[in-house]
């Protein structure tokens, strides 16, 4: 599906912004005509292969000429984007920064706050928005086209959710990395060739990601499962299930969720 109107990223160039206008030139969410980009050091090396796109280094210009404007800068820069929103939707993708911010400083009355993540480069991402009060059907409607053009995307019905979302899926490997870690070590401590220990557990990965997006067995339906055939896999799983490895990791996002909901402040 196609988003018709104007569209303009504020940050279009750094990693997140840069990764989500890929995603909907590469899917025709969005054509080059209708995009505006913003920074403020006017570089554009980001799209050399697009032509047409509208790009500026004043955020107001962007503003005016936008019927929806995503806000993509850090957020400890976000005091410094000075918009005047009017009518236009305002979508946001920053870290902590919250609808009742947005309002307030761009004056927007229809504001929708999302999370994505620089997977959406390939069109993987996952990604949420929030409504405020102000926005409208229609809105909704495009804050789903284009965060879908980026992967998956779900509406959720609160904020707080946007930054537990923040801390599990916004990075990417994020967390999953950190496993990806322990089993490389793992192998490379016990004689592996490090170069096969990466090779074999980036592989591992791959297939299972492939294998959790393509079939409906949930991971806990793949955990019984495992346990059940009664194998190597499950004298391994039941040894995690009575460590505190499931306890020590909830800790872990708690951690990464209290620091979404403390970053913009
Ligand atoms: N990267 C991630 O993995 C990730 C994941 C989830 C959420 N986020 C959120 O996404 C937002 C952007 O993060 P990022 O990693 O993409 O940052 P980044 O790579 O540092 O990019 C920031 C972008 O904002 C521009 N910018 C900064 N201040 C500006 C201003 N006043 N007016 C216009 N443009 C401005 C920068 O260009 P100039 O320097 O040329 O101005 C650059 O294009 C953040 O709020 C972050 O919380 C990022």
């Amino acid at each position: 599906m196609a988003y018709e109107k104007t569209v303009g990223v504020i940050g279009g160039t750094g990693q997140l912004g840069s990764a989500i206008v890929r995603a909907w030139l590469t899917s025709g969410a969005v054509s080059p005509e209708k995009l505006w980009i913003s920074n403020r050091s006017g570089r554009n090396t980001v799209f050399p292969e697009w032509d047409g796109i509208n790009f500026s280094t004043d955020n107001r210009k962007l503003a005016g000429n936008c019927d929806c404007i995503l806000l993509s800068v850090p957020p400890a820069h976000f005091n410094c984007v000075d918009i005047d929103a009017g009518d236009s939707l305002v979508l946001s993708v920053m870290a902590g920064v919250t609808i009742a911010n947005m309002e307030a400083a761009t004056g927007a009355k229809r504001v929708i706050r999302c999370m994505s993540s620089p997977a959406a480069e390939l069109q993987l991402a996952y990604s949420v928005w929030c409504a405020g009060d102000g926005a409208t059907v229609d809105d909704r409607e495009t804050a789903q086209t284009l965060f879908a053009a980026c992967g998956v995307a779900d509406e959720v019905p609160d904020e707080r959710q946007i930054d537990l979302f923040t801390a599990m899926t916004g990075p990417v490997p994020g967390f999953v990395a950190f496993y990806a870690k322990c089993m490389t070590d793992y192998a490379i401590k016990r004689g592996i060739d490090p170069a096969v220990a990466d090779r074999a557990i980036r592989q591992l990965f791959l297939a299972s990601g492939m294998i959790f997006s393509q079939s409906d067995p949930s991971p806990a339906d793949h955990i019984r499962e495992m346990i059940d055939y009664a194998g190597t896999t499950a004298a391994g799983l039941l040894a995690m299930e009575n460590s505190s490895l499931y306890a020590n990791i909830e800790a872990g996002l708690d951690a990464a969720f209290e620091k979404a909901q403390s970053i913009a402040k």
